[in-house]
């Protein structure tokens, strides 16, 4: 996820259990390649395997050379994005907006798989609009392309992210193809992952937005998949050490100033998932300008007997 899956997030899901997590996906466009921003992005150190980097393009030729780029630093995994809905990407007929030129789409992932040797992956949604819902055939064009898997987020472009996922599709492309099929779309408790699992017959569920302040829902996940108990939440002691260790990593990453603004926002969804709600203390936490005094408030705010005590 663009602004959300940078190395500090991806390692934490991994440590509480999901299998794989993407890298923000990172344009193609050769001005962009050299911006502090995209190498970040591209940063794998010390990170666990598989590496999977997502690019986002609409020049095959430009798609496989940065594919390649990308193989030649550490991915191990290229995933080929076809379903970003942003208006700044689908203008440039990019992300989604590829979905409605499959010829086009069969020449990018052609040109990406003969260009690696590495897996290459695909990322789409149901279509573009409800009337042209065409993942089936995209699906049949990639794994004729040499695609190795492809995750489906069940809706269309349209669709924005309005209304709820539609599964149906995305059971109709697991019968229709042999490659791996990953169900995608408002997957957010470790019941709806098995649901979605048994409905579509797909091979694995991606999480996206359930994870945003909550990276341990992939351990009740994992847990839950695996036929134990379903979700265990997290206890307070614990609670502090997640929150206040991701921060302390994205100083690390991103320096002070911007890790520090980067922290906010994460902040804020936690805040949400283990309050439901923002303590008063947000405010000046919010204001604070360096590293240390961020963890300090941060640490802080879990001396609070409970965490009920905290909403309050
Ligand atoms: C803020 C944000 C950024 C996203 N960025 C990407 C992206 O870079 N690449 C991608 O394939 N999907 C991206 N997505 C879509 C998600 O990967 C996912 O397909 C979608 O949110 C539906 O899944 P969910 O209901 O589990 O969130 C993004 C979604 C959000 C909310």
């Amino acid at each position: 996820m663009a602004g959300i899956t940078d190395r500090p997030f991806r390692q934490l899901c991994r440590e509480f259990g999901a299998g794989m997590a993407v890298s923000e996906m990172v344009s193609s466009n050769p001005a962009l390649r050299d911006h502090q921003r995209t190498r970040l992005r591209v940063d794998h150190a010390g990170e666990a395997e598989p590496r999977s980097v997502q690019i986002l393009g609409t020049e095959p030729t430009q798609m496989a050379n940065f594919a390649r780029h990308n193989a030649e630093r550490g991915a191990q995994i290229i995933d080929i994005n076809l379903g970003c809905p942003a208006k700044k990407v689908c203008s440039a007929a990019a992300g989604s907006a590829l979905l409605k030129d499959e010829a086009l789409v069969g020449r990018i992932l052609g040109a990406v798989v003969r260009a690696v040797d590495v897996p290459v992956t695909v990322k789409i949604r149901t279509g573009w609009d409800a009337a042209n819902r065409n993942a089936l055939r995209i699906a049949t064009i990639a794994q004729e392309s040499g695609i190795q898997a492809i995750t489906v987020h069940g809706r269309t472009r349209a669709c924005g992210f309005a209304g709820h996922a539609e599964y149906a599709t995305i059971r109709l492309i697991k019968q229709a193809v042999r490659i791996p099929v990953i169900a995608n779309g408002d997957i957010d408790t470790p019941e709806k992952a098995r649901a979605v699992l048994d409905s579509t017959g797909a091979d694995a569920v991606m999480i996206g937005r359930a994870a945003l302040g909550r990276p341990w829902l992939f351990r009740g996940m994992r847990r839950h998949l695996a036929g134990g108990p379903s979700f265990a939440s997290l206890d307070q002691a614990e609670a502090r050490a997640v929150v206040t260790g991701h921060l302390q990593a994205l100083h690390d990453f991103y320096g002070a100033f911007v890790g520090v603004r980067i922290a906010r926002k994460h902040l804020g969804w936690y805040m949400k998932s283990l309050l439901g709600a923002m303590p008063p203390e947000m405010q000046a936490i919010n204001r604070v300008e360096h590293p240390e005094e961020q963890l300090v408030l941060v640490d802080r705010l879990f001396d609070y007997p409970s965490f009920k005590e905290l909403a309050a």
